[in-house]
C-alpha cells in the first residue's frame, strides 16, 4: 500500500474529459513526434508498440502539453519511468491493436504522492473505460487467468500481476449489458463487484484526466489500431 495514502485520497476526483484542447495541428505534431520516436517494446504476441516520450524530442510540444496539462490539474511532476540512463521521460506513446485489460498505474515507489494521468487520443476510434473501484497498490494487472497469475519475474517497469481485486469490493456481478457493450474482452468473472465510472470515448482534440488510483482498461471497442499518449503524475 502507498504510504501517502491520505494525501493520494485528498486529491481524488472524478474523471474529467476536457474537448477541444488541442487543434488539427497540434495532434499531427504528436502524431509526428511518435512516428520520430524509438520503439522502446514491440510486443508481438499483444501487438502492441510502445515509445517513451525522451527529452530530446519534441521541446516546443512538450511546452504546450505542459502547460496544458497544468492549467487542467495544478503544480505537477512527470511520473513516468525513467530511461536506462536515469533520465526522465514525458510521457508513453501506445499503439494497439487489442484492448488492454484490467489494471491500475500506481506507480512502483510507495513514498511517492500519485496524482493524476492523461490520455491523449491521437487515432479518432477507440474508448476506455473507468471504474468507480479504487486500489492503492503498485501498478498492477488485474486477472483471475492462471498463467497469467504465474508470471512473477518482472522486468523493470513491468505491472505485477494480481487476483487480489477479486472479493475486494464485494461479490455483485458486473452489470451484464455493460460488459456486452464495452468489456467483452474480459471475463465477467474478472470484473466481480466492479462498477463503471465513466466510458470515454476517443475524440481527436479532447483529454482525459484521472486518478492513479482508477481501476481501468480498454473498451472492446477498436478499429484495427489505435494510438493514444499517456502521462503519469504525482505531486
Ligand atoms: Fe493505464
Amino acid at each position: 500500500m502507498h504510504n501517502k495514502i491520505n494525501e493520494i485520497k485528498k486529491n481524488e476526483s472524478s474523471p474529467r474529459v476536457i474537448k477541444n484542447l488541442f487543434d488539427k495541428d497540434q495532434i499531427s505534431k504528436f502524431l509526428n513526434l511518435y512516428e520520430q520516436l524509438p520503439t522502446t517494446v514491440h510486443n508481438k504476441k499483444q501487438n502492441v508498440i510502445k515509445k517513451r516520450w525522451l527529452k530530446e524530442y519534441g521541446k516546443e510540444l512538450e511546452e504546450l502539453f505542459y502547460s496544458k496539462l497544468k492549467n487542467e490539474i495544478g503544480e505537477f511532476k512527470y511520473d513516468n519511468l525513467k530511461t536506462d540512463n536515469g533520465e526522465e521521460i514525458y510521457g508513453l506513446f501506445q499503439e494497439s491493436y487489442n484492448p488492454i485489460g484490467l489494471h491500475i498505474d500506481g506507480g512502483f515507489n510507495f513514498e511517492d504522492l500519485i496524482y493524476k494521468q492523461s490520455l491523449i487520443p491521437l487515432t479518432p476510434v477507440g474508448s476506455t473505460v473507468i471504474f468507480k473501484n479504487r486500489y492503492y497498490g503498485k501498478s498492477t494487472n488485474f486477472t483471475i487467468d492462471k498463467n497469467e497469475l504465474e508470471i512473477t519475474k518482472l522486468n523493470y517497469g513491468q505491472n505485477l500481476r494480481s487476483n487480489k481485486h477479486i472479493g475486494m469490493f464485494g461479490s455483485k456481478p458486473f452489470n451484464t449489458k455493460d460488459h456486452e457493450n464495452y468489456l467483452k474482452h474480459e471475463n465477467i468473472d474478472n470484473l466481480i463487484g466492479l462498477e463503471i465510472e465513466l466510458v470515454y470515448e476517443w475524440e481527436l482534440g479532447s483529454m482525459l484526466i484521472f486518478d492513479r488510483t482508477n481501476l481501468h482498461c480498454s473498451s472492446s471497442k477498436i478499429e484495427g489500431k489505435k494510438i493514444g499518449l499517456t502521462t503519469f503524475t504525482k505531486k
